[in-house]
Order: C-alpha cells, then sequence, then structure tokens
C-alpha cells in the first residue's frame, strides 16, 4: 500500500478554492468531542476506538462501509433529555431519524417514549415490545389501515394533520367502541432557520393545519365535537436542525394564544402542548448544539410564561427528538478506495459507499467531518472530498473537509454524527447493499440491523 503524499491540492498558506471550510485545524489527529460519541478516543499508535475496540478490529469483523453506534452514549443522551424535562413533561424520540428493535428497547429502558409516522415503525416499536401509550402517531396522509391499527394497538396519541384525518380517526375509533386521544398539528407561521426541505411550519408546506385564517380553531371545534376523539392538546413542529431557540418562542406563544382562544370559546382548557422535535447537533466543529437542560429551561419558561399572561395552567410539554438522541453517537466507517488529486483544486478521495448511506450531503448540502481513523498520521492537511461509488457526480459524502495528505486506497475512514437520517434514508441505488448497524458498548460490538445481502436484494425481485 502506497504512504506517498499527494502534491495537489492547496496546502497551508494558499489560497483556496471556493467552499465551506475554514482554515485546515491544527491536528487533523485530534477528534474533536463536539462531533464524536462520548466513547470515541484514538490509542496510542493512533488507532480510533469506540467502546474500547478498535475500528481496525470492527472493519474486519463487520466490513465496510458500516455505522457503528455508541450505546452507552445514546442512552445517556436518552436519559440527559429525560431528566432535563423531568416527570411533569414528555420525550419522546422521533423514531425517523433511527429506529430498530434494539433501539426500541434501549428507550424503553431509558423512559423515553415513541413517535412513529407510518405502519412500519409502528410495527417495529410494537414488535420491540414498546407499550402502545407511549407511542405517538404522526404523518400527514396515514391510511387507513394505518390509523386502523394505531387506534386498535391503543396508542397513547394521534396527531391529526388535515381536516379529513379528524372525520377519519373519529369514525375509525367511534367503530371500535373507542376514543383516540389526539392532538391537532398546527403550522404557526414560523421560518425557521434551516434548510427548506426540512423547515415545517412556514404556511406554503404539506404539514399541518395554519393557526392563519382561522384553520386550526376550526379544527379544534370540529374535534371537540366528535365522540371517538379525546382531543389532548395542539402540536407544533416547526423544523430539523435549528440552534436558534427564537423559532420554539415564537411557536409556543403561538400555540398557547391558540389554548387561550380555546378555553375562551369552548370554556376547555387543554392539558398538553408539543413542541416538536428539530434540535441542532454538531456536524463539525462550527456547530455550537445546546444542552438538553438548556433547552428545557428555555421552552419551559416560554410555555410558562405565555401561559401565565393568558391566564391558563401551563399545560404538559412533550418533545420529539431524533437527531439530537441518535445523531452523534454512530460513525460511518469506509475504506478508501483511490485518492485522485486534481492539481488546484481538491483531492477526490473514494470510498465503498456513498449517497445510499448518506443522502444529506446531495440532499440538504449537510456538512460532515472526517478523520483517518485506521492510523494516526503527520503529514500535512490536504483539502479533501470525500465521495462514494455510485454513478453521480453529485455523490458527496463530505463536501470539503482536510485529510492527512497521504491518505491511501486501503486506509479507513470514519465520517461522525451519522446516526440520524442516514440508516434510516439508506437506499438500494445501484443495487448497492444497505450497511450494518453495529451497536458498541464496553468493549462488545453486535449488530442490530445486519448488512444486506444480493439474496435480499434479489428476494424481493420476483419478475
Ligand atoms: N417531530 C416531527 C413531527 C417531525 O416531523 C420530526 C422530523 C421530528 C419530530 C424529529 O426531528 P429532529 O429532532 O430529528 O430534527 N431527513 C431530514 C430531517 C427530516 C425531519 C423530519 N421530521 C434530515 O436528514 O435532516
Amino acid at each position: 500500500m502506497s504512504r506517498s503524499a499527494h502534491p495537489a491540492g492547496p496546502r497551508h498558506g494558499d489560497v483556496l478554492p471556493e467552499g465551506h471550510y475554514t482554515a485546515p485545524p491544527a491536528d487533523l489527529n485530534r477528534l474533536d468531542e463536539k462531533v464524536w460519541s462520548r466513547t470515541v478516543a484514538r490509542t496510542a499508535d493512533g488507532v480510533v476506538t469506540v467502546g474500547g475496540i478498535e475500528v481496525t478490529r470492527l472493519a474486519e469483523e463487520f466490513g465496510t462501509p458500516a455505522y457503528f453506534l455508541d450505546e452507552a452514549d445514546f442512552r445517556a443522551r436518552c436519559r440527559a433529555w429525560a431528566d432535563a424535562f423531568g416527570p411533569d413533561a414528555d420525550v419522546f424520540y422521533a423514531g425517523k431519524a433511527f429506529l430498530s428493535r434494539a433501539v426500541v428497547r434501549w428507550l424503553k429502558e431509558e423512559g423515553l417514549n415513541l413517535d412513529v409516522c407510518s405502519g412500519g415503525e409502528l410495527v417495529c416499536a410494537l414488535d420491540a415490545g414498546m407499550p402502545a401509550e407511549r407511542i405517538a402517531f404522526h404523518g400527514n396522509n396515514k391510511s387507513t389501515e394505518e390509523i386502523e391499527r394505531a387506534v386498535e394497538a391503543g396508542v397513547g396519541r394521534i396527531v391529526l394533520d388535515s381536516f379529513q384525518e379528524i372525520v377519519r380517526v373519529a369514525h375509525i375509533a367511534q367503530s371500535r367502541g373507542r376514543r383516540q386521544r389526539v392532538q391537532i398539528r398546527v403550522t404557526v407561521g414560523v421560518e425557521a432557520h434551516t434548510h427548506e426541505f426540512i423547515a415545517t411550519a412556514h404556511e406554503d408546506q404539506k404539514f399541518g393545519i395554519a393557526l392563519a385564517g382561522g384553520q386550526a380553531a376550526e379544527a379544534v371545534r370540529r374535534a371537540l365535537k366528535l365522540d371517538g376523539l379525546e382531543l389532548i392538546g395542539i402540536h407544533s413542529h416547526i423544523g430539523s436542525q435549528i440552534f436558534d431557540m427564537a423559532g420554539f418562542e415564537v411557536s409556543a406563544r403561538r400555540v398557547v394564544q391558540l389554548l387561550a382562544a380555546v378555553r375562551d370559546e369552548h370554556g376547555v382548557e387543554l392539558p398538553e402542548i408539543d413542541l416538536g422535535g428539530g434540535l441542532g447537533i454538531a456536524y463539525t466543529s462550527d456547530d455550537d448544539p445546546r444542552e438538553p437542560h438548556e433547552i428545557a429551561k428555555a421552552l419551559s419558561e416560554i410555555v410558562t410564561r405565555e401561559c401565565e399572561a393568558a391566564g391558563l395552567r401551563t399545560p404538559r410539554i412533550s418533545v420529539e427528538p431524533g437527531r439530537a438522541i441518535v445523531g452523534p453517537t454512530a460513525f460511518t466507517l469506509y475504506e478508501v478506495g483511490t485518492v485522485k488529486p486534481l492539481e488546484g483544486l481538491r483531492t477526490y478521495v473514494s470510498v465503498d459507499g456513498g449517497m445510499s448511506d448518506n443522502i444529506r450531503t446531495a440532499l440538504y448540502d449537510a456538512e460532515y467531518s472526517v478523520a483517518l481513523a485506521s492510523r494516526a498520521s503527520d503529514a500535512e492537511p490536504m483539502l479533501s472530498r470525500v465521495v462514494g461509488k455510485h454513478c453521480e457526480s453529485g455523490d458527496i459524502v463530505v463536501r470539503d473537509a482536510f485529510l492527512p495528505a497521504d491518505v491511501a486506497p486501503g486506509d479507513l475512514v470514519a465520517v461522525p454524527a451519522t446516526g440520524a437520517y442516514c440508516r434510516s434514508m439508506a437506499s438500494n441505488y445501484n443495487h448497492a447493499l444497505r450497511p450494518p448497524v453495529v451497536a458498541v458498548r464496553d468493549g462488545e460490538a453486535r449488530v442490530i440491523v445486519r448488512r444486506e445481502t444480493e439474496e435480499d436484494l434479489l428476494r424481493l425481485d420476483v419478475g
């Protein structure tokens, strides 16, 4: 294996081409604890470890690409959220970020609830033993079958997203002699400062019922009249990967205003509000996420203040973090296949995965970090683009990052903060086999989602 330096690409002191990066970090071997899960470290000879296991051993045993999930970190984050919000609030982990039976068991053990948004997620949750009353069922177009399953299972709440659904859920519940606990999802008209595709509270998009123009008040009016429904509260989710609490503040204020209007009109104080998920995490050292206790404090202060002003009892608050719990707990391990220096531009480092295991860079222009993981290196920083093996020039995993200039085929590189929306959005593009998720804890590694096989692919192909 060649370890020679690649001369192409800018170095210290050069004028750098356009990109999303700042200067190269002082020490490329250092693992910034902001972006790496808690038990990640480097051994004295430079190999990255997680849960005490070297990535070189993990790659041998489980292959690459693979996601390695730090179970201790996942559990610690669950506890941090539960402790921060305390007994008078509920934390629902958003399963869309990443869901598997093992994850459901961890959530159950750590006292969290679960938000699901499809029949598939519901089946996974129930199969792994999550009590139905701890499940919230979401979605802007739930099928009749999905609603029937959710009602029959006895889920703790269904979040209603349209006028049609109010009637549908009421009918299904009533025909089974049930009264289904529901919330109404409203759009509060907030422009969250995040990528357009993951902002959800402005009015011109598909989710929820607008507060503006009295739509949400009308939805409440209708829901309160139906025997099959027990309206327990109002729900608002403003978007994802948000750092600024201002959007949550506006959202909470507007939701409380609706509660006050409902009280004035119907004499009913709805007992709950859900402020959704969307809290940002650090993908690179430039990101500064907030800790759960700061978020809990900020949200409960806003709600308490607004309720006092409106003369309302403070409702029970719930939140739905997905990314903030699982995102930082995993990294993707890849093997480098080719290294292509483009003079004066950057060096393309191709790995054995790509947009099929991480679509976020292509889809949202997401930024990631990367580290040489199988060894340390003292070579110069080299501006690199980590790309996959798919047939698209947009198949980029890490758009702009510095790797040591001696990175070479056979090296392992790790991309941190891939726990959320990577395996759950993975695809079989180019008949790629979706990578496994391996949970690592206290020196032990076990597969929780196995690698797909060619037989898996062919089994679906029945033509
Ligand atoms: N609650 C609701 C109603 C949601 O729609 C979502 C995310 C969450 C909670 C959890 O949001 P989180 O805390 O994970 O940001 N695929 C995109 C993110 C889509 C989020 C969809 N809804 C991405 O990779 O950035």
